[in-house]
């Protein structure tokens, strides 16, 4: 195991009917500036509960800013971040999924850069961007999340992923100063969601476990029990939600399990591989497809082209994750590791290949000029994916 710090400040209040302690969380003089998305918030009435529980108490005042698209326009997250200093808003409260909370991170982080005008500054809130979020050393403006959509683990990590239309880019950042204060997790507010997203959220967070995971052992027993307990509970409670989609206790898992795998734990002492992820991005920017579907059409694929260098972490996810009895030809096993991946994926009715989204072979130049563009050249956990590897990733998804 490699050296690490831990740190993640996040208080998570987790349970049904918990968005009432909103009125102790949040500051009582604080002014409010709540962020949603595109109406989602409102129509199931998760809005005006989060409004009520605000004013229960204390004298603070309370001010919105819908409309955050799912993968976030960085045009109209600048729009909400001069709203924040034009009502001179202390306090944002993300109420939606991960494009709201990463938005609202990306808000806060861009909150200071005001140009001679009073307006944030587009040319330094990109530049920000550009640079991974890391220029922003002053103090930002403090950030909860009420959580609607298990899927992401933006709740509890001080990441994000922001898109730029007019770039045809989507881009990456982190700042610990954007952890949120805290997060309310209340599975039964995601009751509501399509079952489109319900298993979005589960092939998300399952990736999100694999591009921590599989990579090359280096002994972290915990870090690894850890990731194959929250795959194998994936694929359990996936089954279980698209036959019973009101089986609370399988909502509560497969929150508390989005959560848990991207908050950095199972991360820490490891090393990490994110191409899926880099790779789904372009194709999300370029083709609008949601962002887990990109990641069941790449995963199966990087795993067949990385078959060598993933070797060993790939026999121990075939024998430990889905039982697959290792007697058998090491090859094999994978194969049939990999196999058993995509029939899962396909279960939920993600798709497993570029045609599954209708592209083809023409897509494949095009995202991969976006990754040259983008400077995601050396990927994976030896650094050696370059735009060949991620080429024939793509090819073999066709
Ligand atoms: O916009 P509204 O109307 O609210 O509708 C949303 C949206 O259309 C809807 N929704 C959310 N909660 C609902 C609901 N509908 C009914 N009932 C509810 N309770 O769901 C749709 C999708 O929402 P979105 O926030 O986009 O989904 P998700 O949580 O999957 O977030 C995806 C974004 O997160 C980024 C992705 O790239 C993408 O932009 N990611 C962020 C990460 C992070 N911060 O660590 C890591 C991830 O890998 C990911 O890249
Ligand atoms: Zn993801």
């Amino acid at each position: 195991m490699n050296n690490f710090q831990y740190y993640n400040p996040v208080r998570i209040v987790f349970g049904e009917g918990q968005i009432k302690t909103l009125s102790e969380l949040v500051p009582e003089k604080a002014r409010v500036l709540i962020t949603y998305g595109g109406g989602s918030a409102q129509r199931t009435g998760t809005l005006d509960e989060v409004k009520n529980a605000l004013k229960a108490n204390g004298e603070r005042e309370i001010f919105e800013f819908g409309g955050i698209e799912p993968n976030p326009e960085f045009n109209t997250l600048l729009n909400a971040a001069d709203k924040v200093q034009e009502l001179n808003i202390d306090f944002i409260l993300a109420v939606g999924g991960g494009s709201v909370i990463d938005g609202s991170k990306f808000i806060s982080l861009v909150s200071g850069l005001v140009d001679e005008n009073g307006r944030i500054s587009r040319d330094k809130a990109w530049e920000t961007l550009l640079q991974y979020g890391s220029n922003v050393t002053d103090s930002v403006v403090d950030l909860g999340t009420v959580l609607t959509i298990p899927a992401t683990g933006s709740e509890m990590n001080s990441g994000g992923v922001i898109n730029n239309t007019e770039r045809k880019a989507k881009l990456p950042f982190g700042n610990p100063l954007v952890y949120p204060k805290f997060s309310i997790l209340d599975p039964a507010k995601t009751l509501t969601l399509p079952e489109r997203q319900v298993v979005n959220g589960v092939a998300d967070a399952f990736v999100h476990v694999m591009e921590q995971y599989l990579t090359y052992p280096v002994n972290a027993k915990v870090q690894d029990a850890f990731s194959e307990s929250l795959l194998k509970i994936l694929i359990d409670e996936g089954n279980t939600i698209i036959n019973e989609p009101n089986n609370m206790d399988s909502r509560k898992n497969i929150m508390w399990t989005a959560t848990m795998a991207l908050n950095g734990l199972i991360g820490v002492g490891v090393p990490q591989d994110w191409t899926a992820h880099m790779i789904g991005h372009e194709i999300t920017s370029l083709y609008k497809i949601d962002h887990a579907r990109t990641l069941t059409i790449v995963l199966p694929s990087l795993m067949r082209e990385l078959k060598n260098s993933k070797k060993e972490k790939l026999l121990q996810y075939a024998h430990n994750v889905w039982n697959i009895d290792s007697q058998e030809n090491d090859d094999l096993v994978i194969d049939k590791a990999i196999s058993l991946t995509e029939a899962f994926f396909q279960k939920l009715g993600l798709p497993i290949k570029l045609s599954d989204v209708d592209l083809n072979e023409t897509a494949i130049d095009l995202i991969i000029t976006q990754l040259e563009m983008h400077g995601m050249v050396k990927l994976g956990e030896h650094k050696g994916n370059d735009l060949d590897v991620s080429r024939r990733i793509l090819q073999r998804a066709l």
